[in-house]
């Protein structure tokens, strides 16, 4: 890569019990960029976000971000340095509102002002938040919960957003809608996002490199032209 990068991890393992799911996981990540990791089940995917946000401990390997070494850092430490995580299932709180929803995501930030400016421009990409504030987020379709996990995460200011199977439960119009959003996003801000995904469409229209993940490892790496190869993606998908 060209680019100097925002966030380089190498040699990561994390597991949960006996056994390392993560086998030595190698990954950079520079500004502009939307990279996806693509596997089956159980392959190790959520694993590596959740070690990369920090909720689960790295058992050896380094992160590199911004020249600091994040691998002994907790995961509030890593969301104040502007890694967000929107997880699978999207773990929003179903009985408060949307906006108490969208505020646990702006406690990360400490200064006002430019929590203010965030705040806007959050509603301008998801402009039915604004509309639904007081409503209960439990309420809302799949793929609208989506969106307001994905705005609590902004609220924070990430330079590196972490998406774990944001298509999970979306109707595929919605799918469609979130993956313009990320390519405008990624378009306006400085930010990277790095993105789980299963859903073909969304990752060829969102993925500039894609990396295959069995077993704990990655084994393949895709060029945006190879992702574009729908042949080739869904081997990959099924490997
Ligand atoms: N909290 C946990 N405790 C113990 N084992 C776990 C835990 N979470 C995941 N695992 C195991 O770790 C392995 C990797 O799981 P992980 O959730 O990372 O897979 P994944 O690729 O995200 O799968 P999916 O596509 O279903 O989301 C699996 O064998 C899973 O059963
Ligand atoms: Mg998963």
């Amino acid at each position: 890569m060209t680019v100097a990068a925002l966030l380089t991890a190498k040699a990561l393992r994390a597991g949960y019990g006996a056994g390392d799911v993560l086998q030595g996981i190698d990954i950079e990540i520079a500004t502009g960029e939307i990279v996806a990791v693509l596997g089956r089940n159980g392959v190790g995917k959520s694993t590596l976000m959740k070690s990369l946000i920090g909720i689960l401990p790295l058992r050896s390997g380094a992160i590199d971000y911004g020249g600091r070494n994040l691998a002994k850092e907790s995961a509030d430490s890593r969301a104040r340095q502007g890694i967000g995580y929107v997880p699978q299932g999207r773990e929003i709180f179903p009985h408060m509102t949307v906006e108490e929803n969208l505020r646990m995501g702006r406690l990360i930030r400490r200064d006002r002002d430019k929590a203010e400016a965030v705040r806007a421009d959050v509603y301008g990409y998801f402009p039915f938040l604004s509309e639904r504030g007081a409503q209960r987020a439990g309420t809302l379709s799949g793929g609208q919960q989506e969106m307001l996990a994905i705005a609590r995460a902004l609220n924070g200011d990430p330079a590196l957003l972490l998406l774990d199977e944001p298509s999970d439960g979306v109707q595929p119009s919605i799918v469609q809608e979130i993956g313009d959003f990320l390519v405008k996003l990624v378009a306006e801000r400085a930010i990277a996002v790095l993105i789980v995904e299963q859903n073909i469409d969304l990752i060829q229209s969102v993925a500039g490199r894609a990396f295959v993940m069995d077993k704990g490892r990655f084994v393949a790496e895709l060029d945006r032209a190879k992702i574009q190869d729908t042949q080739t993606l869904s081997h990959h998908l099924s490997i």
